[in-house]
């Protein structure tokens, strides 16, 4: 009697062999869903954050626009994304590094790019205007200082990382 308890009817053997196979296929499909999903997550950071931008002694006092590519990869995508900052020297020689990207709504900011205010940045969208270190002129459609680039010198060289904001920076 006991020992037919113990026995694993037709119907039972059946069941734990659909489930085992049916689990087994759908981790099958669902681990190459999770994978892709959180890849960039598992990429390796803070690799190549840092790129060459400028030679130390050719910054000046002016504010100049300088220009540079990173390999930018999304997921499975990889793209070349060129940078620019807004970098200048400070009379105690340390250096200031600016995104130009306009803190209303986006745009790009020049240095002295109206003839009004020619040591000022300033925003062609909608007239916004950043003192020389950055922070917004009060009155004016920005209302946040622009971003500072982390940075970085080595052997006369000036090396930019990413942009912060200021309340982070
Ligand atoms: S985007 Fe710069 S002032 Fe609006």
């Amino acid at each position: 009697m006991s020992e037919k308890r113990n026995q694993v009817s037709r119907r039972q053997f059946l069941n734990y062999t659909l489930t085992g196979v049916g689990g087994f296929m759908a981790a099958g499909m669902l681990a190459p869903m999770v994978r892709f999903a959180i890849d960039p997550v598992l990429q390796p950071q803070g690799k190549g954050e840092f790129t060459a931008v400028a030679q130390v002694d050719e910054i000046t006092s002016e504010p100049q626009r300088v220009d540079w590519t990173i390999d930018q990869v999304d997921a499975w995508y990889e793209s070349e994304v060129t940078k620019s900052a807004w970098v200048y020297k400070q009379e105690d020689g340390s250096i200031v590094a600016l995104s130009p990207v306009c803190k209303h709504l986006g745009c790009v900011v020049a240095w002295a790019g109206n003839d009004d205010y020619p040591d000022q940045f300033f925003c062609p969208c909608h007239d916004g205007r950043y003192y020389k270190d950055g922070e917004n002129v009060p009155g004016t459609p920005p209302n946040a200082a622009l971003d500072r680039f982390q940075q970085r010198i080595e052997d006369g060289t000036l090396y930019l990382g990413k942009a912060i904001p200021r309340e982070e920076a």
